[in-house]
């Protein structure tokens, strides 16, 4: 394994039961993420992208192959392991916005930081232990400036725009200083001019040295990626 590694997957079949039918969903797929950089997935609706997210973002164990980060066998890591290495190096960002309406945007993007705190604390985690250099974690006040938003730091979700929320979700997912951020659809549910902040706001991350994975429906958004690959008959296919 190279040493710009973050993800590295063999051989991955899923397949979902449905009564006594069986529904191959991913066959014998291989793919390798490295460090910054900016991959994005596309294929149709139904072909299994989000299945190989859940499973890269350690959500779904259900699985064959070989899924390793920073060439450590999540197969033979316990679940407590994973949320931990979950908390430290992945962040996540979905196509609808997931943010905690009780709390403000800044409490929000904290979120993880406090329970990555937590985690340490507790004793569950090494966070550094698989990263070889784990990448510093901005705080929320650097994130908002990052992005321009310090004017929404204390309003709540309900306050603010589809758009501001779901960059505001994306901050969130890079609080603890991921290696790797995985968005599903993050453009789905935005116009295009949100749109267009989003995809700014991806390759700056993947720019900053986290990378990106991203899924979409959009053909104009995934080819702003270095490589853009498409689920096909269970596979990815390389398509840039
Ligand atoms: N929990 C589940 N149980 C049974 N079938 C599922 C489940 N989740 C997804 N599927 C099926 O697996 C296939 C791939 O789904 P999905 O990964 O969500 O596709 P995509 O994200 O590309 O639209 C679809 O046929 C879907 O119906
Ligand atoms: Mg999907």
């Amino acid at each position: 394994m190279e040493n710009n590694t973050i993800l590295d997957i063999t051989c991955l079949n899923k397949t979902y039961k449905q009564g006594h039918e069986e529904i191959r969903v991913l066959e014998n797929l291989d793919f390798v993420i490295r460090r910054g950089e900016f991959v994005s997935i596309v294929g149709p609706s139904g072909s299994g992208k989000s299945t190989l997210l859940n499973i890269i973002g350690l959500l779904d164990n259900d699985y064959d192959g070989k899924v390793r980060l920073f060439g450590r066998n999540m197969e033979k890591t316990d679940e407590e392991k994973k949320a931990a290495l979950r908390l430290a190096h992945l962040g996540f960002v979905f196509q609808f916005d997931s943010l905690l309406p009780e709390f403000t945007v800044h409490e929000n993007i904290e979120m993880p930081a406090m329970l990555l705190a937590h985690s340490v604390k507790k004793n569950v985690a090494e966070p550094g232990i698989a990263a070889p250099e784990k990448k510093a974690a901005p705080s929320a006040d650097e994130l908002l400036k990052r992005f321009n938003l310090e004017e929404i730091s204390s309003k709540f979700p309900m306050e603010i725009s589809g758009g501001e929320k779901q960059r505001s979700a994306m901050m969130r997912a890079l609080r603890n200083g991921p290696e790797l951020l995985i968005a599903d659809e993050p453009t789905g549910n935005l116009d295009p001019a949100n749109s267009e902040l989003i995809m700014k706001d991806l390759r700056r991350t993947a720019d900053s040295g986290t990378a990106v994975l991203m899924v979409t429906h959009n053909d104009k958004a995934a080819f702003e990626a270095d490589r853009v690959l498409r689920m096909e008959n269970g596979k990815l296919v390389k398509l840039k």
